[in-house]
Protein backbone atom coordinates (compact mmCIF):
# COMPACT_ATOMS: atom_id res chain seq x y z
CA UNK A 1 0.00 0.00 0.00
CA UNK A 2 1.13 3.41 -1.04
CA UNK A 3 2.49 5.00 2.43
CA UNK A 4 0.05 8.35 2.03
CA UNK A 5 -2.86 8.88 -0.37
CA UNK A 6 -1.29 11.20 -2.98
CA UNK A 7 -3.64 14.05 -3.15
CA UNK A 8 -3.43 14.63 -6.35
CA UNK A 9 -4.52 11.52 -7.75
CA UNK A 10 -8.27 11.74 -8.97
CA UNK A 11 -8.23 7.72 -9.09
CA UNK A 12 -7.81 4.58 -7.21
CA UNK A 13 -4.59 3.14 -6.98
CA UNK A 14 -4.32 -1.15 -7.02
CA UNK A 15 -2.34 -1.25 -4.46
CA UNK A 16 -4.72 0.59 -2.27
CA UNK A 17 -7.64 -1.31 -2.91
CA UNK A 18 -7.57 -2.94 0.46
CA UNK A 19 -8.98 0.43 1.79
CA UNK A 20 -12.13 0.48 -0.80
CA UNK A 21 -13.92 -3.04 -0.28
CA UNK A 22 -17.09 -2.45 -0.85
CA UNK A 23 -17.15 0.75 -2.16
CA UNK A 24 -17.51 1.91 -6.10
CA UNK A 25 -13.73 3.32 -7.63
CA UNK A 26 -12.20 4.33 -10.65
CA UNK A 27 -9.11 2.74 -11.42
CA UNK A 28 -6.79 4.04 -14.56
CA UNK A 29 -4.47 1.49 -16.14
CA UNK A 30 -3.43 -0.99 -18.98
CA UNK A 31 -5.09 -4.55 -20.26
CA UNK A 32 -2.83 -6.54 -18.93
CA UNK A 33 -4.89 -9.62 -19.69
CA UNK A 34 -7.85 -10.99 -20.67
CA UNK A 35 -9.56 -13.52 -20.60
CA UNK A 36 -13.64 -15.11 -21.69
CA UNK A 37 -16.12 -14.18 -24.01
CA UNK A 38 -20.00 -14.95 -24.79
CA UNK A 39 -20.89 -11.93 -22.36
CA UNK A 40 -18.38 -12.21 -19.74
CA UNK A 41 -14.71 -10.61 -19.76
CA UNK A 42 -12.17 -11.38 -17.12
CA UNK A 43 -9.76 -8.34 -17.53
CA UNK A 44 -6.23 -8.22 -15.74
CA UNK A 45 -5.53 -4.11 -15.33
CA UNK A 46 -2.48 -3.26 -14.13
CA UNK A 47 -1.35 0.16 -13.45
CA UNK A 48 1.93 0.46 -11.72
CA UNK A 49 1.24 -0.26 -8.59
CA UNK A 50 -0.35 -3.76 -8.88
CA UNK A 51 -2.53 -5.98 -11.09
CA UNK A 52 -6.04 -7.06 -10.47
CA UNK A 53 -9.19 -9.16 -12.13
CA UNK A 54 -11.81 -6.74 -13.47
CA UNK A 55 -15.22 -9.13 -14.11
CA UNK A 56 -17.23 -7.50 -17.09
CA UNK A 57 -20.40 -8.58 -17.38
CA UNK A 58 -22.51 -7.66 -20.81
CA UNK A 59 -25.37 -7.71 -18.41
CA UNK A 60 -24.70 -5.03 -16.01
CA UNK A 61 -22.99 -2.27 -18.70
CA UNK A 62 -23.99 -0.05 -21.33
CA UNK A 63 -23.55 -0.45 -25.13
CA UNK A 64 -20.41 1.78 -25.35
CA UNK A 65 -18.54 0.11 -22.25
CA UNK A 66 -19.31 -3.44 -23.21
CA UNK A 67 -17.80 -2.66 -26.67
CA UNK A 68 -14.62 -1.13 -24.74
CA UNK A 69 -14.34 -4.37 -22.65
CA UNK A 70 -15.02 -6.31 -26.35
CA UNK A 71 -12.29 -4.31 -28.25
CA UNK A 72 -9.76 -3.94 -25.69
CA UNK A 73 -6.48 -5.74 -27.06
CA UNK A 74 -3.57 -6.05 -24.55
CA UNK A 75 -1.89 -2.97 -23.45
CA UNK A 76 -5.01 -0.52 -24.36
CA UNK A 77 -5.16 2.02 -21.81
CA UNK A 78 -8.71 1.84 -19.55
CA UNK A 79 -10.22 3.44 -16.77
CA UNK A 80 -12.44 1.04 -15.08
CA UNK A 81 -15.33 1.88 -12.94
CA UNK A 82 -16.80 -0.71 -10.29
CA UNK A 83 -17.22 -2.09 -7.38
CA UNK A 84 -14.26 -3.76 -4.99
CA UNK A 85 -14.86 -7.08 -3.19
CA UNK A 86 -12.56 -9.27 -1.30
CA UNK A 87 -11.88 -12.67 -2.80
CA UNK A 88 -9.63 -14.99 -1.53
CA UNK A 89 -9.94 -17.18 -5.19
CA UNK A 90 -8.89 -14.06 -7.07
CA UNK A 91 -5.23 -12.99 -7.75
CA UNK A 92 -4.12 -10.73 -5.28
CA UNK A 93 -7.24 -10.95 -3.39
CA UNK A 94 -9.46 -8.44 -4.65
CA UNK A 95 -11.56 -8.49 -7.80
CA UNK A 96 -14.22 -5.50 -9.48
CA UNK A 97 -17.47 -6.16 -10.60
CA UNK A 98 -17.25 -3.83 -13.65
CA UNK A 99 -19.95 -0.92 -13.89
CA UNK A 100 -18.53 0.91 -16.73
CA UNK A 101 -15.21 1.10 -18.81
CA UNK A 102 -13.97 3.67 -20.74
CA UNK A 103 -10.68 3.54 -23.37
CA UNK A 104 -8.23 6.00 -22.60
CA UNK A 105 -5.89 4.63 -25.48
CA UNK A 106 -6.23 1.72 -27.79
CA UNK A 107 -3.45 -0.88 -28.71
CA UNK A 108 -2.81 -1.94 -31.25
CA UNK A 109 -0.27 -5.85 -32.48
CA UNK A 110 0.94 -5.58 -29.32
CA UNK A 111 4.74 -7.98 -29.48
CA UNK A 112 5.15 -9.08 -26.41
CA UNK A 113 2.62 -11.94 -25.93
CA UNK A 114 2.16 -14.17 -22.85
CA UNK A 115 4.21 -17.07 -24.87
CA UNK A 116 8.16 -17.26 -24.43
CA UNK A 117 10.59 -14.75 -26.15
CA UNK A 118 14.00 -15.20 -26.77
CA UNK A 119 16.10 -12.53 -24.44
CA UNK A 120 17.32 -10.75 -27.56
CA UNK A 121 13.63 -10.06 -28.35
CA UNK A 122 12.61 -8.67 -25.08
CA UNK A 123 16.16 -6.57 -24.95
CA UNK A 124 15.33 -5.21 -28.00
CA UNK A 125 11.62 -3.92 -26.74
CA UNK A 126 12.84 -3.12 -23.45
CA UNK A 127 10.93 -0.03 -23.86
CA UNK A 128 7.53 -2.35 -23.65
CA UNK A 129 9.08 -5.54 -21.98
CA UNK A 130 9.50 -3.34 -18.88
CA UNK A 131 5.42 -3.18 -18.26
CA UNK A 132 5.25 -7.22 -17.50
CA UNK A 133 4.79 -8.71 -14.50
CA UNK A 134 8.32 -9.79 -13.68
CA UNK A 135 9.80 -6.45 -14.98
CA UNK A 136 7.28 -4.69 -12.80
CA UNK A 137 8.85 -6.54 -9.91
CA UNK A 138 12.30 -6.02 -10.53
CA UNK A 139 11.99 -3.02 -10.84
CA UNK A 140 9.94 -2.34 -7.21
CA UNK A 141 12.42 -4.28 -5.74
CA UNK A 142 14.86 -2.09 -7.33
CA UNK A 143 13.72 0.73 -5.99
CA UNK A 144 13.26 -0.55 -2.29
CA UNK A 145 17.22 -1.74 -2.48
CA UNK A 146 17.53 2.11 -3.23
CA UNK A 147 15.39 3.95 -0.54
CA UNK A 148 17.13 1.12 2.09
CA UNK A 149 20.63 1.99 1.17
CA UNK A 150 19.55 5.19 1.86
CA UNK A 151 17.82 4.84 5.25
CA UNK A 152 21.19 2.62 6.37
CA UNK A 153 23.41 5.31 5.85
CA UNK A 154 21.14 8.42 6.56
CA UNK A 155 20.34 6.28 10.57
CA UNK A 156 23.93 5.99 10.84
CA UNK A 157 24.85 9.72 10.26
CA UNK A 158 26.51 9.62 6.80
CA UNK A 159 26.09 12.32 4.40
CA UNK A 160 25.35 11.70 0.89
CA UNK A 161 27.45 13.11 -1.54
CA UNK A 162 27.51 13.37 -5.38
CA UNK A 163 31.06 12.55 -6.88
CA UNK A 164 31.64 14.01 -10.48
CA UNK A 165 30.95 11.78 -13.49
CA UNK A 166 33.41 13.61 -15.92
CA UNK A 167 37.17 13.02 -14.17
CA UNK A 168 40.29 13.39 -15.13
CA UNK A 169 41.61 10.39 -12.85
CA UNK A 170 41.39 6.30 -13.43
CA UNK A 171 40.38 4.70 -10.39
CA UNK A 172 40.23 1.09 -11.27
CA UNK A 173 43.01 0.81 -14.01
CA UNK A 174 43.34 2.17 -17.15
CA UNK A 175 41.96 -0.75 -19.03
CA UNK A 176 38.01 -0.18 -18.47
CA UNK A 177 37.85 3.80 -19.31
CA UNK A 178 35.53 5.57 -21.13
CA UNK A 179 37.89 8.40 -22.69
CA UNK A 180 36.39 11.37 -24.21
CA UNK A 181 37.48 14.42 -25.59
CA UNK A 182 37.35 17.29 -22.96
CA UNK A 183 38.30 20.99 -23.91
CA UNK A 184 42.26 21.99 -24.75
CA UNK A 185 43.42 18.43 -25.65
CA UNK A 186 42.35 17.58 -22.08
CA UNK A 187 41.88 13.97 -21.22
CA UNK A 188 38.50 12.93 -19.63
CA UNK A 189 36.94 10.11 -18.47
CA UNK A 190 33.61 8.82 -17.12
CA UNK A 191 33.78 7.65 -13.76
CA UNK A 192 34.78 4.14 -12.84
CA UNK A 193 34.27 4.99 -9.30
CA UNK A 194 33.74 8.31 -6.85
CA UNK A 195 36.34 6.70 -4.19
CA UNK A 196 38.85 9.16 -5.01
CA UNK A 197 36.54 11.84 -4.59
CA UNK A 198 35.22 10.16 -1.88
CA UNK A 199 37.86 10.20 0.07
CA UNK A 200 38.27 13.73 -0.28
CA UNK A 201 34.72 14.34 1.00
CA UNK A 202 35.23 12.00 3.65
CA UNK A 203 38.37 14.23 5.19
CA UNK A 204 35.71 17.29 4.96
CA UNK A 205 32.44 15.37 6.45
CA UNK A 206 33.68 12.33 8.36
CA UNK A 207 31.17 9.78 7.00
CA UNK A 208 30.15 10.06 3.52
CA UNK A 209 28.48 7.45 0.92
CA UNK A 210 28.03 8.34 -2.51
CA UNK A 211 25.22 6.79 -5.24
CA UNK A 212 25.99 7.27 -8.44
CA UNK A 213 26.22 5.95 -12.40
CA UNK A 214 29.76 4.49 -12.89
CA UNK A 215 30.71 3.08 -16.02
CA UNK A 216 33.66 0.56 -16.84
CA UNK A 217 34.41 -0.28 -20.79
CA UNK A 218 33.93 -4.16 -20.01
CA UNK A 219 34.64 -5.66 -23.49
CA UNK A 220 34.07 -9.24 -21.86
CA UNK A 221 30.18 -10.55 -22.00
CA UNK A 222 29.23 -12.23 -18.18
CA UNK A 223 25.77 -11.99 -16.64
CA UNK A 224 27.25 -9.83 -13.72
CA UNK A 225 28.99 -6.92 -16.46
CA UNK A 226 27.08 -3.80 -17.45
CA UNK A 227 29.27 -1.04 -18.94
CA UNK A 228 27.04 1.52 -17.00
CA UNK A 229 26.22 0.62 -13.49
CA UNK A 230 24.99 1.94 -10.15
CA UNK A 231 27.47 1.97 -7.13
CA UNK A 232 27.02 3.15 -3.95
CA UNK A 233 30.10 4.00 -2.04
CA UNK A 234 30.68 4.55 1.69
CA UNK A 235 33.93 6.20 2.44
CA UNK A 236 34.81 6.89 6.59
CA UNK A 237 37.91 8.88 8.51
CA UNK A 238 39.09 6.76 11.47
CA UNK A 239 37.90 3.19 9.85
CA UNK A 240 40.21 0.50 9.75
CA UNK A 241 39.74 -2.98 7.68
CA UNK A 242 37.48 -4.50 10.57
CA UNK A 243 35.01 -1.88 10.96
CA UNK A 244 34.85 -1.62 7.03
CA UNK A 245 33.90 -5.17 6.99
CA UNK A 246 31.70 -5.02 10.02
CA UNK A 247 30.03 -1.87 8.43
CA UNK A 248 29.45 -3.93 5.02
CA UNK A 249 27.63 -7.06 6.47
CA UNK A 250 25.29 -5.25 8.56
CA UNK A 251 24.69 -2.75 5.39
CA UNK A 252 23.93 -5.69 3.49
CA UNK A 253 21.89 -7.56 6.39
CA UNK A 254 19.85 -4.72 6.14
CA UNK A 255 18.93 -4.24 2.53
CA UNK A 256 18.49 -8.01 2.71
CA UNK A 257 15.69 -8.11 5.16
CA UNK A 258 14.06 -4.56 4.04
CA UNK A 259 13.28 -5.83 0.92
CA UNK A 260 12.10 -9.37 2.57
CA UNK A 261 9.72 -7.37 4.61
CA UNK A 262 8.61 -5.16 2.07
CA UNK A 263 8.46 -6.38 -1.18
CA UNK A 264 6.48 -10.21 -0.25
CA UNK A 265 3.95 -9.45 -3.24
CA UNK A 266 7.20 -8.85 -6.05
CA UNK A 267 9.33 -11.77 -4.15
CA UNK A 268 6.17 -14.35 -4.74
CA UNK A 269 5.69 -12.61 -8.38
CA UNK A 270 9.42 -13.32 -9.26
CA UNK A 271 8.97 -17.21 -7.54
CA UNK A 272 12.40 -16.25 -6.02
CA UNK A 273 12.93 -18.78 -3.25
CA UNK A 274 13.43 -16.23 -0.33
CA UNK A 275 14.75 -19.30 2.45
CA UNK A 276 18.79 -18.48 1.57
CA UNK A 277 17.78 -14.50 1.94
CA UNK A 278 16.48 -15.26 5.56
CA UNK A 279 19.70 -16.33 6.54
CA UNK A 280 21.44 -12.85 5.45
CA UNK A 281 21.76 -11.79 8.91
CA UNK A 282 25.55 -10.13 10.05
CA UNK A 283 27.72 -11.38 11.11
CA UNK A 284 29.24 -13.12 7.62
CA UNK A 285 31.91 -15.38 8.12
CA UNK A 286 35.30 -14.05 7.29
CA UNK A 287 38.03 -15.87 5.31
CA UNK A 288 41.28 -15.11 4.16
CA UNK A 289 42.54 -15.13 0.34
CA UNK A 290 44.70 -17.92 1.27
CA UNK A 291 42.36 -19.66 3.57
CA UNK A 292 39.99 -19.05 0.45
CA UNK A 293 42.81 -21.03 -2.59
CA UNK A 294 43.06 -23.87 0.43
CA UNK A 295 39.09 -24.43 0.70
CA UNK A 296 39.14 -24.16 -3.49
CA UNK A 297 41.70 -26.98 -3.82
CA UNK A 298 40.43 -29.04 -0.86
CA UNK A 299 39.05 -32.77 -1.58
CA UNK A 300 35.56 -31.11 0.41
CA UNK A 301 35.49 -28.36 -2.82
CA UNK A 302 35.78 -31.63 -5.14
CA UNK A 303 33.46 -33.60 -3.82
CA UNK A 304 30.85 -30.92 -3.54
CA UNK A 305 31.23 -30.50 -7.71
CA UNK A 306 30.85 -34.09 -8.03
CA UNK A 307 27.66 -34.23 -5.66
CA UNK A 308 26.24 -30.62 -7.39
CA UNK A 309 26.45 -33.20 -10.82
CA UNK A 310 24.69 -36.12 -9.93
CA UNK A 311 21.52 -33.59 -7.91
CA UNK A 312 20.94 -31.69 -10.77
CA UNK A 313 21.39 -34.72 -13.00
CA UNK A 314 18.62 -36.34 -10.38
CA UNK A 315 16.29 -32.89 -10.84
CA UNK A 316 16.80 -32.69 -14.55
CA UNK A 317 15.60 -36.59 -15.01
CA UNK A 318 12.42 -35.50 -12.77
CA UNK A 319 11.75 -32.58 -14.44
CA UNK A 320 11.57 -34.93 -17.89
CA UNK A 321 9.36 -37.34 -15.90
CA UNK A 322 7.16 -34.46 -14.63
CA UNK A 323 6.78 -32.88 -18.46
CA UNK A 324 5.87 -36.58 -20.19
CA UNK A 325 2.90 -36.94 -17.58
CA UNK A 326 1.80 -33.52 -18.12
CA UNK A 327 1.79 -34.49 -21.91
CA UNK A 328 -0.34 -37.56 -21.40
CA UNK A 329 -2.86 -35.26 -18.98
CA UNK A 330 -3.06 -32.50 -21.74
CA UNK A 331 -5.12 -34.48 -24.28
CA UNK A 332 -8.12 -34.97 -22.24
CA UNK A 333 -7.54 -31.19 -20.15
CA UNK A 334 -10.11 -28.74 -19.74
CA UNK A 335 -8.99 -25.41 -21.22
CA UNK A 336 -7.69 -23.48 -17.95
CA UNK A 337 -5.45 -26.67 -17.42
CA UNK A 338 -3.91 -26.64 -20.41
CA UNK A 339 -2.89 -23.45 -19.58
CA UNK A 340 -1.33 -24.41 -16.46
CA UNK A 341 0.31 -27.27 -18.50
CA UNK A 342 1.94 -25.31 -20.92
CA UNK A 343 3.18 -22.53 -18.58
CA UNK A 344 4.79 -25.08 -16.27
CA UNK A 345 6.42 -26.61 -19.22
CA UNK A 346 8.10 -23.31 -20.34
CA UNK A 347 9.49 -23.51 -16.50
CA UNK A 348 10.51 -26.54 -16.94
CA UNK A 349 12.24 -26.20 -19.82
CA UNK A 350 14.07 -23.20 -19.29
CA UNK A 351 15.24 -25.01 -16.24
CA UNK A 352 16.40 -27.74 -18.21
CA UNK A 353 18.43 -25.51 -20.51
CA UNK A 354 20.00 -24.17 -16.89
CA UNK A 355 20.93 -27.50 -16.11
CA UNK A 356 21.95 -28.58 -19.45
CA UNK A 357 24.40 -25.49 -19.22
CA UNK A 358 25.71 -25.85 -15.77
CA UNK A 359 26.47 -29.88 -16.42
CA UNK A 360 28.72 -28.54 -19.63
CA UNK A 361 30.25 -25.85 -16.83
CA UNK A 362 30.71 -27.95 -13.64
CA UNK A 363 33.81 -30.48 -14.71
CA UNK A 364 35.67 -26.84 -16.20
CA UNK A 365 34.41 -25.31 -12.71
CA UNK A 366 36.29 -28.30 -11.30
CA UNK A 367 39.41 -27.70 -12.75
CA UNK A 368 39.91 -24.09 -12.04
CA UNK A 369 39.27 -24.38 -8.60
CA UNK A 370 41.70 -27.61 -8.14
CA UNK A 371 44.42 -25.93 -9.84
CA UNK A 372 43.93 -22.39 -8.59
CA UNK A 373 47.42 -20.71 -8.32
CA UNK A 374 47.99 -18.46 -5.04
CA UNK A 375 48.51 -14.80 -6.79
CA UNK A 376 45.36 -15.11 -9.39
CA UNK A 377 42.54 -13.46 -9.01
CA UNK A 378 39.30 -15.43 -8.44
CA UNK A 379 37.01 -16.50 -11.49
CA UNK A 380 32.99 -16.15 -11.90
CA UNK A 381 33.24 -19.64 -10.92
CA UNK A 382 35.44 -19.73 -8.39
CA UNK A 383 33.53 -17.52 -6.35
CA UNK A 384 30.36 -19.32 -6.76
CA UNK A 385 31.96 -22.94 -5.80
CA UNK A 386 33.61 -20.98 -2.24
CA UNK A 387 29.98 -19.56 -1.32
CA UNK A 388 28.95 -23.30 -1.80
CA UNK A 389 30.65 -23.95 2.00
CA UNK A 390 28.51 -21.43 3.94
CA UNK A 391 25.01 -20.78 4.47
CA UNK A 392 25.05 -16.95 3.88
CA UNK A 393 27.45 -14.40 2.28
CA UNK A 394 30.81 -14.66 3.02
CA UNK A 395 33.75 -11.76 3.37
CA UNK A 396 36.98 -12.42 1.45
CA UNK A 397 39.66 -10.31 3.10
CA UNK A 398 44.01 -9.37 2.54
CA UNK A 399 44.26 -10.49 -1.16
CA UNK A 400 47.61 -10.48 -2.96
CA UNK A 401 48.71 -6.80 -3.49
CA UNK A 402 48.95 -7.05 -7.78
CA UNK A 403 45.69 -8.23 -8.26
CA UNK A 404 44.40 -4.78 -6.20
CA UNK A 405 44.33 -1.14 -6.90
CA UNK A 406 46.78 1.21 -6.58
CA UNK A 407 45.19 2.92 -3.47
CA UNK A 408 45.06 0.13 -0.62
CA UNK A 409 47.19 -0.40 2.25
CA UNK A 410 49.65 -3.18 2.74
CA UNK A 411 48.91 -5.81 5.44
CA UNK A 412 51.65 -4.68 8.23
CA UNK A 413 51.91 -8.39 8.63
CA UNK A 414 52.74 -9.71 5.22
CA UNK A 415 53.66 -6.87 2.68
CA UNK A 416 52.65 -9.24 -0.42
CA UNK A 417 49.06 -8.49 1.18
CA UNK A 418 46.84 -5.60 0.46
CA UNK A 419 44.06 -4.87 3.22
CA UNK A 420 41.28 -4.99 0.39
CA UNK A 421 37.97 -6.98 1.05
CA UNK A 422 35.25 -8.36 -1.24
CA UNK A 423 31.46 -9.34 -0.22
CA UNK A 424 30.64 -12.65 -1.77
CA UNK A 425 27.07 -13.40 -1.95
CA UNK A 426 25.79 -17.26 -1.90
CA UNK A 427 23.48 -19.03 -4.77
CA UNK A 428 26.32 -18.17 -7.70
CA UNK A 429 25.86 -14.33 -7.24
CA UNK A 430 29.40 -13.79 -6.57
CA UNK A 431 31.12 -10.38 -5.25
CA UNK A 432 28.58 -7.69 -4.46
CA UNK A 433 30.74 -5.44 -2.46
CA UNK A 434 34.64 -4.61 -3.27
CA UNK A 435 36.25 -2.16 -0.32
CA UNK A 436 38.99 -1.95 2.00
CA UNK A 437 41.77 0.00 3.95
CA UNK A 438 43.02 2.73 2.32
CA UNK A 439 46.89 3.64 2.12
CA UNK A 440 47.82 6.84 3.86
CA UNK A 441 51.62 6.80 3.16
CA UNK A 442 52.52 9.85 0.95
CA UNK A 443 56.02 7.85 -0.22
CA UNK A 444 54.12 4.81 -0.98
CA UNK A 445 50.71 5.99 -2.84
CA UNK A 446 53.48 7.89 -5.08
CA UNK A 447 55.62 4.80 -5.42
CA UNK A 448 52.41 2.64 -6.88
CA UNK A 449 50.95 5.59 -8.91
CA UNK A 450 54.09 5.26 -10.75
CA UNK A 451 53.91 1.55 -10.54
CA UNK A 452 50.59 1.25 -12.29
CA UNK A 453 51.80 3.18 -15.09
CA UNK A 454 48.83 6.22 -13.69
CA UNK A 455 50.03 10.32 -14.59
CA UNK A 456 51.18 11.64 -11.15
CA UNK A 457 50.22 15.37 -11.64
CA UNK A 458 46.29 14.49 -12.28
CA UNK A 459 46.46 12.53 -8.38
CA UNK A 460 48.52 16.13 -6.72
CA UNK A 461 44.85 16.55 -5.38
CA UNK A 462 44.34 13.16 -3.65
CA UNK A 463 47.63 13.28 -2.61
CA UNK A 464 47.32 16.48 -0.74
CA UNK A 465 45.03 14.21 1.53
CA UNK A 466 47.78 12.50 2.90
CA UNK A 467 49.76 15.76 3.68
CA UNK A 468 46.93 17.70 5.44
CA UNK A 469 45.81 15.62 8.50
CA UNK A 470 45.96 12.56 7.25
CA UNK A 471 44.35 9.43 9.12
CA UNK A 472 43.14 5.84 8.60
CA UNK A 473 40.69 5.53 6.06
CA UNK A 474 38.24 2.92 4.77
CA UNK A 475 35.25 2.26 2.33
CA UNK A 476 33.79 -0.07 -0.27
CA UNK A 477 31.41 -0.16 -2.54
CA UNK A 478 28.40 -1.75 -3.97
CA UNK A 479 27.27 -2.68 -6.85
CA UNK A 480 23.75 -1.73 -7.04
CA UNK A 481 22.20 -4.08 -9.98
CA UNK A 482 24.41 -7.53 -9.18
CA UNK A 483 22.67 -6.91 -5.65
CA UNK A 484 18.93 -6.58 -7.19
CA UNK A 485 19.50 -9.59 -8.89
CA UNK A 486 20.89 -11.32 -6.38
CA UNK A 487 17.70 -10.09 -4.60
CA UNK A 488 15.61 -11.28 -7.31
CA UNK A 489 17.16 -14.43 -8.31
CA UNK A 490 17.57 -13.24 -11.88
CA UNK A 491 20.78 -14.48 -13.25
CA UNK A 492 21.77 -11.58 -15.46
CA UNK A 493 22.44 -7.92 -14.35
CA UNK A 494 21.07 -6.88 -17.79
CA UNK A 495 17.06 -7.26 -16.28
CA UNK A 496 17.91 -5.21 -12.95
CA UNK A 497 18.45 -1.53 -14.75
CA UNK A 498 15.68 0.43 -16.81
CA UNK A 499 17.94 0.33 -19.71
CA UNK A 500 20.71 -1.50 -19.93
CA UNK A 501 23.89 -0.67 -21.28
CA UNK A 502 26.53 -3.69 -22.54
CA UNK A 503 29.47 -3.98 -24.69
CA UNK A 504 26.47 -5.22 -27.37
CA UNK A 505 23.37 -2.64 -26.23
CA UNK A 506 23.14 0.79 -26.66
CA UNK A 507 19.32 1.00 -27.45
CA UNK A 508 16.32 1.46 -26.42
O1 LIG B 1 35.39 -3.91 -6.78
P1 LIG B 1 35.14 -2.61 -7.50
O2 LIG B 1 35.82 -2.40 -8.79
O3 LIG B 1 35.52 -1.51 -6.44
C1 LIG B 1 35.59 -0.18 -6.66
O4 LIG B 1 35.22 0.40 -7.65
C2 LIG B 1 36.07 0.58 -5.46
N1 LIG B 1 36.57 1.88 -5.90
C3 LIG B 1 34.94 0.72 -4.48
C4 LIG B 1 35.34 1.45 -3.22
O5 LIG B 1 36.13 0.92 -2.46
N2 LIG B 1 34.80 2.62 -3.00
O6 LIG B 1 33.58 -2.46 -7.73
C5 LIG B 1 32.70 -2.47 -6.64
C6 LIG B 1 31.42 -3.21 -6.99
C7 LIG B 1 31.63 -4.68 -7.33
O7 LIG B 1 31.69 -5.47 -6.18
C8 LIG B 1 30.39 -4.97 -8.16
O8 LIG B 1 29.28 -5.22 -7.31
C9 LIG B 1 30.16 -3.69 -8.89
O9 LIG B 1 30.82 -2.67 -8.18
N3 LIG B 1 30.67 -3.73 -10.27
C10 LIG B 1 29.91 -3.92 -11.36
N4 LIG B 1 28.59 -4.12 -11.51
C11 LIG B 1 28.11 -4.26 -12.77
N5 LIG B 1 28.88 -4.20 -13.88
C12 LIG B 1 30.21 -3.99 -13.77
N6 LIG B 1 30.95 -3.89 -14.87
C13 LIG B 1 30.79 -3.85 -12.46
N7 LIG B 1 32.04 -3.63 -12.01
C14 LIG B 1 31.94 -3.57 -10.67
Amino acid sequence: MSQTPDPIDDFTRIEDLPDHVDETVTLKGWLHNKRGSKGLYFLILRDGSGFVQCVAAEDNLDDTSWTAADDASQEAALAITGSVSADDRAPGGYEIQVSSIETVGSSGDYPITPKEHGIDFLMNNRHLWLRSESQWAVMRIRNRTIMAIHEFFQDRGFIQMDAPILTGNAVEGTSTLFELDYFDDQSAYLTQSGQLHGEAMAMALGKIYTFGPTFRAEKSKTRRHLTEFWMIEPEMAFYDLDMDMELAEQFVSHVVQTVLADCKAELETLQRDTEALENVQAPFPRVSYDEAVDILRSDETAEMIDERIESIKQEKEDLETEKEENQKERGQAKKWRKRQIDQREIEINKRIDEIEEELRNLPDWKESAQTFEWGNDFGGSDETVLTWHYDRPIIVHRFPAKIKAFYMKRDPEDDRLALGMDVLAPEGYGEIVGGGERATDLDFLEEQIEAHGLPQEVFDWYLDLRKFGSVPHSGFGLGLERTVSWLCGREHVRETIPFPRTIGRLHP
